[in-house]
């Protein structure tokens, strides 16, 4: 890992201080932690956060999306969690944009036997690891979520699992990013431009607001990639063992909208339907995101009928009178997702360019605690210890 930070000598530094390559919510909060500390940055992106931070439901449920396997991952989520509540009222604040952060809770609840048994086991790993979750029978979930159909076989309540609403996330980063004059430029990169083996900026394909005389190429003193299920494409040209293994998983995802009356949710519900996952993350406004659906598909992007009637089943399964609702959306989006299923976050080995990418499921709940660990990284000059078993490092990238 470096021991100073990867901003090269200012001699190489031919435009920004720090160029970004995508403008998701990971890249957006990178952008204003390092204008915060004084860095000239510029963020590329055709569409700044119209990818999966568009599609994002927003859950920050670090406890009741726990997995096996996956402690250090879980060690990560838990302290991004514990970031939140700072994070929204500190970008309120230098936006003027609320974010939509709800400190409202999760329940997890199991439809028949098999799911029953599936949540009893989960919850015995919660309290294996030291997590608070507490168990509820049927009657007890139907007074925490009154909506819930009375076939539900109990649940788990996790108090500390929260919700953002992503879509007024991203509006309040460009915001407060603008403020701080960070440039936005509305391109889409096709490669990163390396000389004598350091990366020192990306050509931009769709150069219509690229700097006038760089004939479509963008020059940093620093890159950081932050692009999504893109990043691995765009890194195509690096040095072997130093091109991040993310690759896209795509998620389909509803939102409908309640016509009238009180909330039907009071918080997250997860539930598990006959084996199937969904899960239902309810706003004030009275629109509720039903999600997801994970597929092998690569870069298919493809709405399909099959998983609007699957979502929309299961969702009614917990909560019948979702049927009432009125239906206003279905996205499909790439999640970028590792062999691990843990970010990459970190100095990728080739000089000049610190990667942050992979969120996978977590991208929401993990931008404050990635935007902290890149912002230090570059401008403190190490990655603090909570981020080092995230190099990039440990897919072969020989990390500095
Ligand atoms: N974090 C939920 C999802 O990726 O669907």
């Amino acid at each position: 890992m470096p021991t100073s930070s990867p901003l090269p000598p200012a001699d190489r530094a031919t435009g920004p201080d720090v160029l970004v390559i995508g403008a998701g919510v990971i890249g957006l909060a990178i952008a204003w932690r390092l204008a915060q500390r004084g860095l000239a940055v510029t963020v590329v992106d055709p569409a700044p956060g119209r990818a999966a931070s568009w599609a994002a439901a927003g859950m920050l449920a670090p406890v009741t999306e726990v997995h096996y396997q996956e402690e250090a991952l879980l060690g990560l989520n838990l302290e991004s969690a514990r970031r939140w509540a700072d994070f929204a009222a500190e970008l309120e604040g230098a936006s003027g944009t609320p974010v939509g952060y709800r400190a409202c809770g999760t329940l997890a609840v199991a439809a028949d036997a098999g799911d029953h048994a599936w949540l009893g086991e989960l919850h015995r790993f919660q309290l294996e690891l030291g997590l608070r979750a507490e168990r509820l029978t049927s009657r007890e979930c139907r007074q925490v979520e009154p909506a819930l159909a009375p076939r539900i076989r109990g649940g788990v309540r996790v108090e500390g699992d929260h919700q953002v609403d992503p879509r007024r996330l991203s509006a309040a980063l460009l915001e407060a990013s603008r403020r701080l004059r960070v440039r936005f430029v509305a391109g889409r990169v096709e490669s990163l431009v390396m000389e004598a083996g350091s990366c020192v900026g990306a050509v931009i394909a769709t150069a219509g607001s690229a700097p006038a005389g760089d004939s479509g190429t963008l020059r940093a003193g620093l890159v950081v990639l932050a692009a999504g299920a893109w990043s691995s494409e765009l890194a195509a040209g690096l040095p072997a063992g130093h091109v991040p293994p993310i690759r896209p998983v795509k998620g389909q995802i509803l939102r409908l909208r309640q016509r009238e009356g009180a909330p039907v949710l009071n918080g997250n519900v997860r539930g598990l339907v006959e084996g199937s996952s969904v899960y239902l993350v309810p706003r004030v406004d009275g629109e509720v995101v039903v999600g997801a659906t994970m597929e092998e598909q690569g870069f298919d992007t493809t709405v399909t009928a099959g998983a609007v009637l699957n979502l929309l089943r299961d969702a009614y399964g917990l909560v019948p009178e979702l049927a009432e609702f009125e239906f206003v959306e279905v996205t499909a989006s790439l999640r970028p997702c590792t062999p691990d299923n843990a970010p990459v976050i970190g100095a990728s080995g080739v000089d000049g360019l610190v990667v942050a990418g992979g969120h996978h499921r977590n991208g929401v709940l993990l931008t404050p605690v990635t935007a902290d660990l890149v912002a230090e990284l570059v401008t403190g000059g190490s990655m603090p210890a909570l981020g080092e078993p995230f190099s990039p490092a440990r897919f072969g990238a020989l990390a500095r």
